[in-house]
């Protein structure tokens, strides 16, 4: 039977965090609409003690939200769990995500405590969130620099106070893709009480590992991925759901399933990169400008005779329209004839290789030759004869 992945979007609340990069309520709203029609299982809709601004966010959020859960941020405090608590008052699925970093390095320079003092802590936040909301996550910050053994520990108390997830965050983006599923893996076979919670990834970007070490978690055990629209988040950001999904879709999709409609996939890209004012580069995985664009003429004459030539995903699916043939003067014949088709000129060799030359002759001086720039070359060679 295929296991089904829970995607938990995290953009409202990790993505939020670039500086530049703040929502008011009302864009927030909008993005959290969205994420819940594209089929998100969670949504975690922000960090309610950081600010009265994200506080009323939150709320505004889990009143309108009706399908997906929502999340709250807080730290293993009580004040943060409280907000949390009372910003998901009106949410239909409310689910508190708390934790404590666990890799000695937070222990001993973050919190200048000891493994003892932050299990106890850990354990008691846990609690406490558990008298309010019936789904707790847990997350043990810097899990990926985190000793095996303790984190395993700290996974079992925190499933025996009632943690229904437990998120292992690479936070600095620090494993490699092995170490990430080993981790995995050695939660899943040595937490005796496992079976009564998920265990979800949450992988930073900073050596551009995040998408790998998620597949990675996937594979040894992981029921849940953290991630945000277009990667965005702290740093290099967080792991791409739009890569996820299509990593699921496209590759592993006989043993896993998700819940997105991916053919809202670029849309909802745009739509964040827009609110958010934070471009998405030409050529980013799946949503891209350049995802689907072909422009040197080996790739071009391939893609004509057969998309899946050049192409593992119909950009139908991600709500690509089509694939483009972009005319640069690497370009050769066969896309040229295509695009000169397009306009309405069925050109005979002859006439396809006049129009080349000077065709080759106007790529050379720009960087693209653009839909005009093609239309008056064809009209100023054979408006005579077409
Ligand atoms: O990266 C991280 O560790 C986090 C936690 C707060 C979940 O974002
Ligand atoms: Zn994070």
């Amino acid at each position: 039977m295929k296991k089904e992945i829970q995607i938990f979007d995290t953009t409202l609340r990790d993505g939020e965090q670039v500086p530049g990069c703040k929502l008011n309520t009302q864009q927030k709203l909008e993005i959290a609409e969205a994420l819940e029609s594209l089929g998100v299982n969670v949504i975690e809709a922000g960090f309610p003690i950081s600010s009265p601004g994200d506080f009323a966010s939150v709320k505004a959020i889990a009143s309108v939200v009706k399908h997906s859960t929502v999340c709250a941020l807080s730290r293993s405090v009580k004040k943060d769990i409280d907000a949390a608590r009372d910003a998901l008052v009106h949410a239909k699925y409310p689910r508190i995500h708390t934790g404590i970093g666990t890799s000695d390095t937070h222990i001993k320079y973050k919190f200048k405590s000891t493994r003892e003092a932050i299990l106890e802590r850990a354990v008691e936040a846990v609690k406490y969130a558990k008298q309010f909301v019936e789904d707790v996550e847990f997350y043990a910050e810097d899990a990926g620099r985190t000793d095996n053994e303790f984190l395993a520990r700290v996974c079992r108390e925190v499933i025996k106070a009632g943690a229904t997830v437990l998120n292992i965050p690479d936070t600095t983006g620090y494993c490699l893709p092995s170490e990430y599923g080993e981790k995995i893996h050695y939660l899943y076979t040595n937490v005796d009480n496992i079976d009564k919670a998920i265990l979800s990834t949450h992988c930073h970007n900073d050596l551009g590992l995040a998408t790998a070490n998620t597949v990675q978690g996937i594979l040894n055990g992981a029921r849940q991925v953290e991630v945000t629209i277009n990667g965005i988040g702290e740093r290099a950001g967080n792991t791409a759901l739009e890569e996820v999904v299509m990593v699921i879709k496209q590759r592993l999709a006989d043993s896993y399933s998700t819940t997105i409609r991916t053919e809202q996939l670029s849309g909802l890209s745009q739509l964040v990169s827009q609110k958010m004012a934070m471009p998405v580069q030409p050529n980013k995985a799946i949503v891209g400008e350049n995802a689907f664009a072909h422009s040197s003429g080996i790739h071009q004459d391939g893609v004509i005779k057969n998309r899946e030539n050049y192409e593992i995903i119909d950009p139908r699916d991600v709500g690509v329209d089509t694939s483009s043939i972009v005319l640069t003067a690497r370009s050769g014949r066969a896309a040229l004839a295509y695009r000169a088709k397009e306009c309405g000129y069925n050109l005979y060799k002859n006439e396809l290789d006049v129009a080349y030359a000077k065709f080759i002759q106007l790529a050379d001086t720009k960087k693209e030759v653009g839909q005009d720039d093609l239309q008056s070359l064809l009209t100023n060679l054979f408006s005579t004869t077409h």
